[in-house]
């Protein structure tokens, strides 16, 4: 079916209820973008509704159930973009959550989940979206896939390397995908931010059970780092700055396979290539307080 050029552009955004998926929604929808907003639990779309229709967007932004663990529910999204909205020109994968915790004392249930979610969610989300989006690009001209990824998909941080492994994997499929699907003209980039202040750091912060239990061996230790990221010390930036590069990417005619975020990012990245490994990870375990 032929798609009429004034269609406008169509964006699915996954974890839209919080954080930077909420904030993006807005930022395309203010920006002419229809945007299936998908979320887990449709009850968490209240804070989303009351910004959208206080902006007059409300008609700009179609509510969908998604948990991106259930491939049924993926399935099911997919069907209804291509029967609803026939088209899908931005796909960003942003759900995710940031397990921490010792890698020696993480259960293997703890460490799937961890993937279910960050790697597998979407992972399974883009191939389902992806032959609508293949089987239009020649007459909308290409489309765009966003992996809101992270510093700790670069590099790894003492206490979460459940949540660097799903990250790194991401960078690893991503970055193969984006050679496949370039003669395709779908271009695929990965969002790397560092700190930004979101949920993930407080209702969505999730901790190892052996992490908190007084019995482990590394409790002391886990205690330490828990006081460390709770101290307050730890800036954050304004998650709306990746939002607007969300934008800026699902507008660019020719978008980058990474995008580096925030300064502590951009930190961290160099510090990582320009110092000797060791050092390099004495700074990071001296920030973390696991051994101060
Ligand atoms: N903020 C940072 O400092 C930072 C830094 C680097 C990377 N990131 C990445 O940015 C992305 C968004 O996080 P955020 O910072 O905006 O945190 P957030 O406010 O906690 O948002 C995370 C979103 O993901 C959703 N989610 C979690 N599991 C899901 C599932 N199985 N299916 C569907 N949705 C699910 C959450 O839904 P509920 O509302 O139902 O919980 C929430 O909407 C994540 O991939 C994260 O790794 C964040």
């Amino acid at each position: 079916m032929p798609i009429p050029q004034k269609t406008p552009k169509v964006a699915l955004i996954t974890g839209a209820s919080s954080g930077i998926g909420l904030l993006a929604t807005l930022t395309l929808a203010r920006n002419g973008y229809t945007v299936i907003a998908t979320m887990r639990d449709l009850a968490r779309a209240t804070h989303l509704r009351e910004k959208a229709e206080a902006e007059g967007l409300a008609d700009r932004i179609d509510l969908h159930a998604l948990d991106v663990t259930d491939s049924a529910q993926v399935t099911e999204a997919a069907n209804y973009v291509k029967a609803t909205h026939g088209r899908l020109d931005v796909l960003v994968n942003n759900a995710g959550y940031a397990l921490a915790g010792f890698s020696e004392e993480t259960t293997l249930a703890e460490l799937r989940h961890q993937f279910e979610t960050n790697f597998f969610g979407a992972v399974q989300t883009t191939t389902a979206m992806l032959p609508l989006m293949r089987a239009q690009t020649r007459q909308t001209g290409g489309a765009k896939i966003l992996m809101i990824s992270s510093i700790s998909g670069l590099t790894a941080f003492p206490l979460l390397g459940s949540y660097n492994a799903s990250k790194f994997a991401l960078e690893g499929w991503s970055e193969a995908l984006s050679m496949e699907l370039r003669s395709l003209g779908i271009h695929v980039s990965l969002v790397e931010p560092g700190a930004f202040d979101t949920d993930i750091w407080s209702r969505n912060a999730t901790i190892t059970s052996a992490t908190q239990s007084p019995g482990s061996p590394n409790y002391k230790r886990s205690q330490a780092f828990l006081a460390q990221i709770g101290n307050g010390k730890m800036s954050k930036a304004d998650p709306q700055q990746i939002a607007d590069l969300i934008l800026r990417i699902a507008q660019s005619p020719n978008p980058k396979l990474r995008y580096l975020i925030g300064k502590d990012a951009r930190s961290a990245k160099l510090l990582r290539t320009l110092l000797p490994m060791r050092l390099f990870q004495s700074i990071l375990l001296k920030a973390s307080g696991i051994d101060s």
